[in-house]
């Protein structure tokens, strides 16, 4: 469907595009594995012990306050702390203040609700929330802006609310 914006609301779009792809060209700079339409919105509390351990698909929107951690200081491997991948895929959202644990790997078309603790791996088209994450919905499609597509909607009649 085609977006019916208000001057105003089209010169907000643009400034926040060209921000959103500055930062992330900022962080790829840094070594982040980010794909270039990868959407980062602010505050957010990314690994900086193991950038290039943090991988993010196509089309993918972290909302604020999100931490993606890709290392973890009380498991030692020679001394070292433990480096590890931790991957979200395509066309996921991350839901705002969402927390995800090193070494997690999220699938395709899914929706991290917001302020989750994601522990374990996650499998493609659905939704988790909830400490810890638990996947609260299956089937779900999501689509390159990062919208749920099949949203059931809600469900309002005439009359009613
Ligand atoms: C996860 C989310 C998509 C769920 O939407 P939904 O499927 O319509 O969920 P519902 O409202 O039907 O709730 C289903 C159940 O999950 C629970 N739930 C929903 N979101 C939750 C969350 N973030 N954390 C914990 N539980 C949650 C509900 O309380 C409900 O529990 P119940 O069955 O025991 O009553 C939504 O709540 C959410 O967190 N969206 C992300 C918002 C965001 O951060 N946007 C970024 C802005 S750019």
């Amino acid at each position: 469907m085609e977006e019916k914006l208000t001057p105003k609301l089209k010169l907000r779009k643009f400034l926040a595009t060209l921000v959103q792809s500055i930062r992330n060209a900022y962080y790829r700079f840094q070594g982040y594995d980010f794909h270039p339409s990868v959407i980062l919105e602010r505050n957010l509390n990314l690994d900086r012990l193991n950038h290039r351990g943090i991988h993010i698909g196509k089309n993918t929107l972290v909302a604020s306050h999100a931490t993606i951690m890709s290392h973890d200081h009380v498991k030692r491997v020679d001394g070292m702390p433990l480096m590890v991948d931790t991957s979200i895929g395509e066309k996921c959202l991350i839901g705002i203040g969402a927390f995800i644990m090193p070494g997690v790997k999220i699938g395709d078309e899914v929706i991290v609700g917001a302020g989750a603790v994601v522990t374990k791996d996650v499998p493609s088209n659905c939704i988790v929330a909830g400490n810890p994450a638990k996947i609260i919905k299956s089937g779900i499609i999501m689509n390159e802006r990062a919208e749920w597509e099949n949203w059931p909607g809600l469900n309002i009649k005439d009359g009613e609310g």
